[in-house]
């Protein structure tokens, strides 16, 4: 197959990850006879200072022209001044927007070999296997207005934020949700915080009202607070979790770690299904950040985009084969014992960014030979 895929990688470890985003991508295109074309484009704190908006009307129109979008991470401390008219996240949340990917998918999948690693007991963690599903161009993230006022009076400043969401918003990420626990094992977990928000009133409605028409389905409903909690108390009764944009975000760095690290969690971000194509859009990140305390020394750990790769090739070009074999891959040197800092632990064997990414595409282009030198490092890797 031929595709088109728009690299956006941004600022501090952005370039570093997202460099061998493509070199696996471009191994699965070499192993599987596809053409995968790239083009690069410029967002965040770097096409702030290249133009000075964070996400340029070229960079916009290159994503929508391509079949999916690989993006690395923004921001950093030089535009993180809070009065800045322009910060780089709002290149991220443009994107979001621009794109209509209303669906952030965010698998976690803890890697038996990392189990140990974690800051959570093993036994906890044994088949944690689920996807929350974020709601991602709406709330109150997008809500005007928006805005400080300068002190007056005793009061001192204000400020407003809004939280807005409209019942089609609502109906069709449940709907995404519902279908997705379908496919899996059949529950859903919807989250939110009814005893307070109106929103979430609204929300918990529009979830029992679906249901009917998902009767295979097991709904449940929890609040966000409680939610936090069970997560790590017992993420293995999971499957599908379904909420609103601010606890999307807040939920999913919380369940990073019960894969051991941001560095290992992909995401996938989806649009509505074209009816004259039945083409989506699809934009594809990692669900760190940009980590500028690390960047430019060979530390970050490339896992999280090369995983994410495996869902830019499973949702936008419908090469599950293909996904299947870059998870394979992440399987095979996680077994071998290499290690970024981030999951680092005794008797395994620490190694850069480069080093990680050199290993998982050496079993992407040759699965059979990578198997050979895979007992050489499990030896070597030995304390
Ligand atoms: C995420 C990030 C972003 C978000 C930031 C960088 C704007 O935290 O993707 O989870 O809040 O959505
Ligand atoms: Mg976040």
């Amino acid at each position: 197959m031929n595709a088109s895929i728009a690299l956006l990688p941004g600022d501090g470890i952005g370039p570093e990850v997202v460099a061998w985003g493509r070199q696996a991508l471009e191994a699965v295109g070499h192993r599987f006879g596809h053409e995968f074309g790239f083009a690069e484009g410029i967002i965040g704190g770097g096409a702030i200072d290249a133009t000075g908006a964070a996400l340029p009307a070229a960079t916009l129109d290159l994503c929508r022209r391509s079949d999916a979008v690989l993006l690395g991470a923004v921001g950093g401390p030089k535009w993180d001044d809070p009065r800045a008219p322009v910060r780089p996240e709002q290149g991220l949340l443009g994107l979001r927007q621009g794109l209509q990917v209303f669906a952030n998918l965010r698998p976690v999948r803890v890697h038996p070999q990392l189990v140990h690693g974690s800051s959570i007991k093993a036994e906890v963690l044994e088949g944690v296997d689920l996807v929350v599903v974020r709601e991602l161009t709406g709330g109150i993230y997008f809500g005007r207005p928006s805005r400080q006022w300068p002190a007056s009076g005793r009061q001192g400043r204000r400020v407003v934020d809004t939280l807005r969401y409209s019942e089609a918003e609502i109906e069709r990420i449940l709907r995404f949700g519902f279908e997705l626990a379908r496919s899996r094992r059949g529950l859903l977990t919807s989250v939110d915080k009814a005893n307070i928000l109106e929103s979430s009133r609204l929300w918990r409605q529009i979830a029992q009202e679906l249901a009917p028409q998902y009767s295979d389905v097991r709904l449940e409903h929890l609040l966000v607070d409680a939610c936090a909690m069970h997560l790590i108390r017992r993420p293995a009764s999971f499957d599908v979790i379904v909420t609103e944009n601010l606890f999307g975000d807040i939920l999913t760095d919380e369940a990073a770690m019960l894969a051991g690290s941001m560095g290992m969690l992909p995401s996938a971000s989806l649009g509505a299904a074209a009816s004259a194509t039945g083409s989506r859009p699809g934009l594809y990140e990692p669900i760190h950040g940009s980590a500028p305390d690390i960047a430019g020394q060979d530390r970050a750990n490339p896992l999280a985009t090369i995983l994410t790769t495996a869902l830019l090739l499973r949702y936008s070009l419908g090469l599950e084969e293909e996904a299947a074999a870059v998870e394979a891959a992440v399987d095979a040197v996680l077994a071998a014992g290499y290690r970024t800092p981030d999951i680092a632990e005794e008797g395994t064997r620490t190694v850069g960014t480069r080093e990680m990414g050199e290993a998982v595409v050496e079993r992407l282009q040759d699965p059979s030979s990578a198997r050979q030198e895979e007992a050489r490092v499990a030896v070597r890797a030995r304390p």
